[in-house]
């Protein structure tokens, strides 16, 4: 018998591959700011809020802005970022995420989104599956980042269930520690050497009902 009751699922890069905009719309701004960064140090962005990330960014180029000009640089990547989100159409859904939350609904679980992005519901509405979701916690609401656990108490908090009856699914080793301090299992969606959950696999695709309730 299992005590599931819910999955909570990160946005990007779990439901849509928006992590690649991400990627592209930081490595343009720091290009223009006269450096570069690392696929290794993109992947400490993964599920980091939009000013940490541009810290990290920052300190990365050794360059110095004031909190002014970090202002003005966060609101220009997101400029470029959403150019890329505004194009989205629903044949963007990553592989078998529509798919895998249609069948936990139809199986009575309870299902939010956990995301770090204040962009969540446009990119959901983009996309066309707003309706699938009982909770939305984004990066609007709340206050404290992953690797914090906030973000998807909060989501079991809105579906009125316990975290040890959650299951998050993450593809940020930021969000990966979120959810376990949290008390709720994770499910990897990437690399097993780079995530460490409960169980990781490289698409919603390949998820079952049977490997969640094994969990
Ligand atoms: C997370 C992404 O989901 O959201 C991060 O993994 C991103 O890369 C963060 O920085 C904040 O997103 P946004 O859309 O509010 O800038
Ligand atoms: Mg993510």
């Amino acid at each position: 018998m299992n005590n599931i009751k819910a999955c909570i699922f990160d946005l990007d890069g779990v439901i849509v591959d928006t992590a690649v905009y991400h990627y592209k719309a930081w490595k343009r701004l720091a290009n223009s700011l006269g450096f570069d960064f690392t696929e290794h140090q993109n992947e400490q962005l993964k599920g980091v809020s939009r000013v940490r990330s541009l810290e990290l960014i920052l300190g990365w180029g050794g360059v110095t802005k004031t909190a002014e000009e970090q202002e003005v640089l966060a609101t220009q990547k997101n400029t470029w970022y959403m150019e890329m989100v505004n194009q989205m159409k629903p044949d963007e859904i990553l592989p078998g995420a529509k798919e895998f939350v249609e069948v936990c609904r139809k199986a009575g679980i309870k299902i939010a989104l956990g995301s770090a992005s204040k962009n969540s519901m446009t990119i959901l509405n983009k996309i066309g599956i707003t309706n699938l979701f009982d909770a939305v916690i984004d990066g609007n609401k709340v206050s404290k980042a992953k690797p914090d656990p906030e973000v998807f108490l909060e989501g079991a908090k809105a579906l009125s269930v316990a975290p040890e009856e959650c299951v998050v699914f993450e593809d940020a080793i930021a969000g990966v520690e979120a959810a376990k301090a949290g008390g709720m299992k994770v499910v990897g969606i990437g690399q097993p050497g780079v995530l460490d959950a409960d169980l990781v696999i490289s698409g919603l695709d390949k998820m079952t009902l049977d490997k969640l309730f094994k969990l």
